[in-house]
């Protein structure tokens, strides 16, 4: 009995450990649930309601550093307002992510996305925590509606 229950609690402290101790890639994948809910585990989202995370876009603002900011925002602050990707329109809203990851899983989720969804860019450098503190302690929460018109922006600087 007192075996069995000895065993019982080691395999539960070793379980615990391993999961405290998941890399940031185990970390993003896990928190990428939530965003799977509508840009589904592929990353394609449903053409009409739900963009897809795998487009030259998205790609493209990983590699300048307004781009990486925006990307941040997105997450954190959600989106609203019309966004244009593969061609079509959409007039949806995204809501805060923010609360529930904090700065590491936001960190982690996107370093995610850009690993698995975007394998062939091979310069932009991972996310980190303190990168994403630093850059929503400077730049605090704008408005989701306005991060649509500085998508449009951004792509309009041509950021690929
Ligand atoms: C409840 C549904 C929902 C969830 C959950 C969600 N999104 Fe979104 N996401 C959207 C919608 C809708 C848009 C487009 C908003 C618009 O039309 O303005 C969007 C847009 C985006 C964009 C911009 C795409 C582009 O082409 O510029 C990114 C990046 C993004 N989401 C990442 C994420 C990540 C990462 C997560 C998880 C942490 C997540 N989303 C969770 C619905 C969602």
């Amino acid at each position: 009995m007192r075996i069995a229950s000895l065993t019982i609690g080691l395999v539960a402290t070793f379980a615990i450990q391993a999961s405290a101790f998941a890399g940031p890639d185990e970390n993003g994948r896990l928190q990428f649930k939530r965003c799977a809910a509508c840009h589904l585990a592929t990353g394609e989202g449903v053409p009409g309601a739900f963009p897809s995370l795998k487009t030259p876009e998205v790609g493209s603002f990983y590699e300048t550093d307004e781009g990486r900011l925006w990307l941040v925002h997105v997450v954190n602050s959600g989106l609203a307002g019309e966004i244009t990707s593969g061609g079509k329109t959409y007039r949806g809203f995204m809501p805060a992510q923010g609360g529930a990851l904090g700065p590491e899983g936001i960190a982690d989720v996107l370093n995610f996305v850009l690993h698995e969804f975007h394998p062939a860019r091979k310069d932009p450098t991972s996310f980190t925590a303190d990168e994403v503190k630093a850059l929503l302690d400077t730049h605090g929460k704008p408005n989701p509606r306005t991060l649509s018109e500085t998508r449009r922006a951004l792509l309009e600087k041509g950021t690929d």
